[in-house]
């Protein structure tokens, strides 16, 4: 079990650093080599990808990635930006399928900014397309000035686009995963989410959604419109189960759908390739006011070693060891500042994994 530890920029390499805890205690031997990326490549390499980390991620069975991204690095050209050491691992190693589950933590209901009814019991998988659509259309605008900006220029312009074998691999992968969370009790029903009142890249999209949806029976498809789908999400979020969109509206409602638990830094995410090989980080950012603090949220990334263990690793046991560690120091009332209220234990980054390793046993 080769992991490619990749901790990035802000409070990545704090939050790495308890998730690698976590899993050095499982009592599994796994062999971890850790490489920058990100703006910490950058400022070390001039490059947020070099070749190393890019071949270090390709040859290991799973990558553990933190985050990137500073306002520091806003100037540089695009290529050089460090999202674009995401953008690139997601391409390189052909990582369509992203998982982004929005789960209600029921200690945590009163963090969210919905009314706790609507929110008690959530549990909705947004499942985006990661490596098609307008991020990667061509061309991506035009060039013309070396700080990532366009000064005098007349016009800028990227390109929507999907292929039919794009959006079929992704639409299997919602039912599949509709269908596993139905054997789990829930309802068994996959919302797909496009624009295609106005645009051709997405009325294809549904058209292609609906073909794959008649070798599923047992799951229900609905689709909606992203303005819509954004509505609903606020309005009355549990209606949801499966959601599946672009890379665009996914990256957009994923965000949105996470802020409904109130708690970000809880929410894990995976992103899949068709040989199971993931990349796992959590689904926030740098978060660079708050980096070398020692105050940051790790829940997430622990749960996204979890995610890692149970889809690219194959030791499901262990993921659930981990889940119900995170139940356990929750229900002890530890909490970061980020999910904090009256009456619970303000906790550190450290204090946080440090209670995880106790709480597995
Ligand atoms: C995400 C992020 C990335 C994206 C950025 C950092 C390129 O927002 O993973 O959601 O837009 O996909
Ligand atoms: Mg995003």
């Amino acid at each position: 079990m080769k992991i490619a530890v990749l901790p990035g920029d802000g409070i990545g390499t704090e939050i790495v650093a308890e998730a690698v805890k976590v899993l050095n205690t499982l009592g599994l031997k796994f062999e971890m080599e850790t490489a920058l990326v990100g703006g910490a490549a950058y400022d070390a390499y001039g490059h947020p990808l070099p070749e190393a980390t890019l071949k270090l991620a390709m040859d290991s069975d799973a990558v553990l990635f933190g985050a990137v991204g500073d306002w520091k690095y806003d100037k540089l050209d695009r290529p050089l930006r460090p999202e674009q050491a995401i953008l690139g691992l997601r391409k390189n190693m052909g990582l369509f399928a992203n998982f982004r589950p929005a789960i209600c933590y029921e200690q945590l209901v009163g963090a969210s900014s919905l009314k706790p009814e609507l929110i008690s019991g959530l549990d909705i998988l947004i499942i985006r397309e990661l490596t098609g659509d307008i991020y990667f259309g061509q061309p991506r605008g035009r060039r013309i000035a070396t700080d990532g900006h366009f000064p005098g220029a007349e016009e800028a312009f990227d390109t929507m686009r999907y292929s039919k074998p794009e959006i079929e691999r992704i639409a299997h992968v919602a039912f599949q995963a509709a269908r596993k969370r139905k054997a789990a009790g829930t309802e068994g029903r996959v919302t797909s989410v496009d624009k295609a009142n106005v645009l051709e890249t997405f009325q294809f999209w549904k058209d292609v959604v609906t073909e794959v949806g008649k070798e599923y029976p047992d799951i229900a498809l609905d689709h909606m419109y992203v303005d819509n789908a954004a509505m609903q999400l606020v309005k009355e979020p549990k209606r949801f189960d499966v959601v599946v969109t672009g890379n665009m509206f996914g990256d957009i409602l994923s965000d949105e759908a996470s802020m409904l638990t109130g708690s970000i830094g809880m929410l894990p995410s995976a992103s899949l390739n068709t040989k199971n090989q993931g990349l796992y980080e959590p689904s926030h950012g740098s978060a660079p006011d708050i980096a070398g603090k020692g105050v940051a949220n790790p829940l997430a990334t622990i749960l996204s070693a979890a995610m890692m263990l149970r889809f690219s690793l194959n030791q499901p046991e262990a993921a659930q060891r981990i889940e119900a560690a995170v139940q356990k120091v929750l229900a002890q009332g530890l909490r970061t500042g980020d999910i904090w209220s009256e009456g619970t234990t303000k906790v550190g980054t450290a204090q946080m994994g440090d209670a995880v390793v106790k709480a597995l046993g």
